[in-house]
């Protein structure tokens, strides 16, 4: 039988456990997800992207059919390159929706073999996003519940880092 490949693209910045949820989900129904971060020279992220592939590496080792890579430009080129027959994406609430599915039947339209799976986070990670959790770790509230552990340290040492040389 086919063996399916899907690659689960996004920034990662941080990496949450509304992610790791989809994580855990795709490596249940795809015999391979390989977890493709963006390499965007455009943005400026918090986490530079080797500090997002150690972390997200540390946190999917136990998953044994997960691999992460990274890609620059189309991804569904480096779909193809890869050899992968879907891409994985989480739709969290409608609002998600609209640009999920331009940015799916965008795909198509370059690379008709690829399909667009869509799988929900469980319901407690609905509302989680990363630009909320940079956000409020910034403004020193908690994560813990919304980032894995390593992932909260990581932003705290971010934190403090900015406030101490803001200072200096
Ligand atoms: O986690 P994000 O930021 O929502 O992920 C967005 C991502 C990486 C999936 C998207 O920006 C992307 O696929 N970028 C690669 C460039 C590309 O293929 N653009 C055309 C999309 S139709």
């Amino acid at each position: 039988m086919k063996k399916i490949t899907a690659i689960y693209p996004g920034s990662f910045d941080p990496l949450t456990n509304g992610h790791l949820d989809l994580i855990e989900r795709g490596s249940k129904i795809f015999d391979r997800l390989i977890v493709a971060i963006l390499r965007n020279s455009e943005k400026q992220p918090l986490f530079s992207l080797s500090e997002r592939k150690e972390m997200l590496i540390k946190m999917t080792s136990h998953f044994k059919n997960v691999e992460v890579d990274t890609f620059q430009g189309l991804l569904v080129d480096y779909a193809v390159r890869r050899k992968a027959q879907a891409v994985l994406r989480g739709i969290r609430a409608i609002s998600d929706y609209e640009y999920e599915l331009q940015m799916a039947l965008m795909n198509r339209k370059l690379e008709p073999k690829l399909e667009t799976v869509f799988m929900m986070p469980a319901e407690a990670y609905s509302y989680l996003s990363s630009r909320l959790v940079r956000e409020i770790a910034r403004l020193g509230g908690s994560v813990g519940d919304l980032v894995p552990k390593m992932v909260e340290e990581r932003l705290k040492e971010k934190v403090t880092g900015s406030i101490l040389r803001r200072r200096a």
